[in-house]
């Protein structure tokens, strides 16, 4: 969020969050383990709670560093004379959205929900150019909305003030900006202290956030609003060297999987539209259950 001044009445922002740095049982010690291949497995059976070891091959979720493809559907404005005002809320005719981190997984995943309930045009802001750019041009030809791909850092003010700028004098105004770039390096580097504290020390940092700008900017009519995921079944995941790891994250979460990232999209279109428009600075947890015990 480069410039309230560039961001008209109905602006609505939204984090992509992980509440999971904020509850993190796994110790060292199961660091350890993993790293070993010997996996502890916490189950829960007629109340009791077990505990053993797994030992193995890793069993592969997915297709190794992918996302699962899913083609968005375009919008048929045609429909829009038959929905009920509840449904009408939920739809996004004559907003233009940015997504950051919008090249693939969840950020792609929400780009291409907005342009299922009628998104004018998007912006994706990415770091990658070539995942980047496939995507919007993917985008682009799925639904036939004005998708647009721009090569930027989020950490580069200057380039994101640049790639706003030319977003907004292309579209004519922005509405809609969901933060999904990854946040690891972006304040406390993860050197200064162990990977998990810097994460949770940003996690609290972008709900903290959240809170401030939703009050300083209420009066602007700006919404801000932060989705907090629980562990998805993304790229960022698929990694092997996190299979074992993944079998605990699952056995941990009461519904016993890992987050699709299809499961974030309404979400994302209800705090995006007019259907969540008494929400506000609100840390939205969609996790599985994973945060209840
Ligand atoms: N996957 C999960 O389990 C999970 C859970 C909760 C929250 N999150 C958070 O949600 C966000 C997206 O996660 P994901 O799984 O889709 O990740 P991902 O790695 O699949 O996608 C992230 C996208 O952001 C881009 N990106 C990364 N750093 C950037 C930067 N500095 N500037 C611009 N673009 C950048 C990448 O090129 C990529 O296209 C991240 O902030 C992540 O921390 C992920």
């Amino acid at each position: 969020m480069t410039s309230r001044a560039l961001f008209p009445a109905s602006f609505r922002a939204i984090s992509a969050g992980l509440i999971r740095g904020l509850h993190t049982p796994e110790s060292k010690a199961d660091f350890e383990k993993i790293a070993k291949e010997s996996v502890p497995l916490v189950t829960f059976e007629q109340g009791e709670r077990k505990e053993h070891m797994l030992h193995g091959e890793p069993m592969p979720i997915t297709a190794a560093m992918q996302d699962a493809q899913h083609a968005a559907i375009p919008f048929d404005g045609s429909i829009m004379q038959n929905l009920t005002p509840t449904m009408t809320r939920f739809t996004l005719i004559g907003k233009f959205a940015i997504v950051t981190g919008g090249g693939r997984g969840i950020g792609l995943s929400m780009a291409q929900a907005l342009a299922e309930v009628g998104v004018g045009g998007i912006s994706i802001l990415d770091a990658h150019p070539e995942i980047g750019e496939a995507a919007a041009q993917k985008l682009r030809k799925d639904t036939g909305i004005d998708v647009r791909f721009y090569s930027v850092d989020v950490r580069d003010e200057n380039g994101i003030s640049e790639a706003v700028d030319n977003a907004v004098s292309h579209f004519g105004q922005v509405d809609i900006l969901i933060n999904s770039a990854g946040i690891a390096d972006s304040n406390i580097k993860a050197e200064t202290y162990n990977e998990q504290s810097c994460y949770n020390a940003s996690k609290s940092g972008v709900i903290q956030m959240t809170e401030s700008l939703a009050t300083e900017w209420a009066r602007h009519g700006i919404r801000v609003n932060a989705i907090s995921p629980g562990y998805m079944d993304t790229a960022l995941n698929r990694v092997p060297a996190l299979e074992a790891q993944k079998k605990i994250w699952i056995d941990r979460t009461p519904q016993k999987r890992l987050g699709r990232v299809e499961d974030l999209n309404g979400l994302a279109v209800y705090l995006a539209s007019d259907a969540s428009a008494y929400m506000t600075g609100n840390n939205c947890v969609i996790d599985g259950g994973y945060t209840l015990w």
